[in-house]
């Protein structure tokens, strides 16, 4: 059985780590973080990603799936390691680079013998080198000649589906400049190599490319339709069916052209920024990635926009507020676009009462800054009491099936903003609601 070392337990790396040893693999997946170590050796999950739970306790009760916070054995045992931990934005928008430059040199001191340093991360194009040098410079110092290679296989993985696309993926993107590193990673990834999936075999600056490439791509088509929509509403248009008729066509694609109030998690905003940055490093300029993170910033203040022109003055307004992740099923809260909507909110005087079905926990610290404003309920039902105005932010499958007639007849007053078009408006104008959705 292959070793496999995972550096970094947090989204991409935990269920990296799970998935490949679900293939067969004998996985060790390390954090520095003990608590986190100690709760996964005992099946207790640090995230909420529906399916993880399982996988994790079924592969280490088949011993494929172990946890340490010692990364000195998992490296010396592991032919392959992958490097996944966190490349979190500088206040210039640059990736910090910092994690995974440390793990590198810790690999470097711990390594025995040949070694495949896989980068999961995201990370700035040329990193994949900077990561050699380290590995190098640290072998130099230690007076040893191991052999190693570097690889770049970045992760498209979605938070709240990350199990499926791990295993499912569109395509593999294996970076490397070593036909036996290659190699070896054709075989790490080997069920899915039967499975006839598109492997992409490139250099390691073209993977990490493709990775920023992929998720700018994203951000900007969400926010085309998201400007699309702007100007819908103005010309009476409705986005919904624009999108369905340019999904048609084959070459545009129906998938992130879904209107809303912005797109948030802890990739595309971060993505976006570091691609644009990494322009400018190189004398180029990407315009419509910057104008796409602009663009997204100004959404999630239309939002508000939207409803203070309905609404008039919100002091002493109560908003029932159903939903603040990022998206739903996940308890990520990570540049949700409610972080920005509810301060907004907040400083105009309204009182919010929330539900969300998972982001309660995260909530509260990340709405600190407003806690006098917000109030958190059990359900959706319960946040509306009293309420002038009902706010879909995330479009958790609960909210789209809810008992109109239940939340109007318990609200004060009759706004609805759906700003995830999950209602039909004629649906929820009949039970006397006044309907806002995002260019509908
Ligand atoms: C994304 C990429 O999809 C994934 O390939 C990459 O590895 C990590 O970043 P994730 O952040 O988990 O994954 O979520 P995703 O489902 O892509 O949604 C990102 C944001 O875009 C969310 O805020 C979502 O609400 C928003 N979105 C998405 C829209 O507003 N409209 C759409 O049509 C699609």
């Amino acid at each position: 059985m292959k070793k496999i070392a995972v550096i970094g337990s947090g989204y991409v790396g935990l269920v990296a780590g799970t998935c490949l040893a679900d293939f067969g693999l004998n996985v060790m997946c390390v954090d520095n973080n003990k608590d986190k170590i100690e709760g996964l050796k005992k099946g207790i999950i640090p995230i909420y990603e529906p399916g993880l739970d399982d996988l994790v306790k079924r592969n280490m009760y088949y011993k494929r799936l172990d946890f340490t916070t010692d990364i000195k054995s998992a490296v010396e045992e592991s032919e392959v390691i992958f490097i996944a931990v966190g490349t979190p934005p500088k206040d210039d928008g640059s990736a910090d680079l910092q994690y995974v430059l440390q793990v590198a040199k810790d690999i470097a001191m711990y390594m025995n013998g040949y070694k495949v340093i896989v980068d999961k991360s995201t990370v700035p194009i040329g990193t994949g080198q900077k990561v050699k040098k380290v590995v190098n410079d640290i072998l130099k110092e230690r007076e040893v000649d191991y052999k190693f290679d570097v690889v770049s296989n970045p992760e498209f993985l979605r938070e709240g589906s990350a199990i499926y696309d791990f295993t499912h993926p569109d395509r593999v993107v294996i970076g490397s400049e070593s036909e036996k590193a290659t190699k070896i990673m054709r075989d790490v990834y080997r069920v899915l190599y039967l499975n006839e999936t598109p492997f992409v075999e490139t250099n390691i600056e073209t993977a990490e490319m493709i990775k920023y490439a992929s998720n700018a791509f994203l951000a900007m088509k969400i926010t085309f339709i998201n400007e699309v929509a702007n100007l819908c509403e103005k010309v009476g248009a409705n986005v919904q069916h624009v999108a369905k008729a340019m999904g048609r066509d084959g070459r545009i694609s129906p998938k992130f052209l879904h209107a809303g109030p912005g797109y948030g998690g802890s990739c595309f905003p971060k993505d976006t920024k570091a691609l644009a940055n990494i322009a400018r490093e190189h004398g180029e300029v990407i315009s419509l990635i910057e104008t796409t993170v602009k663009a997204n910033e100004n959404q999630k203040l239309k939002m508000v926009e939207k409803i203070k022109n309905a609404m008039g003055s919100l002091e002493g307004k109560t908003l029932g507020i159903l939903g603040i992740t990022f998206k739903p099923k996940t308890d990520d809260m990570r540049e949700a676009p409610s972080l920005v909507i509810l301060t907004e909110l907040a400083k105009m005087g309204a009182k919010m009462k929330i539900f969300d079905p998972e982001g309660e926990k995260e909530g509260k610290w990340r709405l600190g800054h407003i806690k006098d404003s917000i109030e958190f309920y059990t359900d959706e039902y319960e946040a509306n009491i009293n309420a002038d105005a009902l706010i879909i932010i995330t479009e958790w499958h609960q909210f789209r099936n809810m008992d109109l007639d239940r939340l109007k007849e318990s609200m004060k007053d009759n706004y609805f903003f759906d700003l995830r078009n999950i209602y039909e408006r004629e649906l929820v104008e009949e039970k006397g609601f006044k309907y806002f959705g995002v260019g509908v």
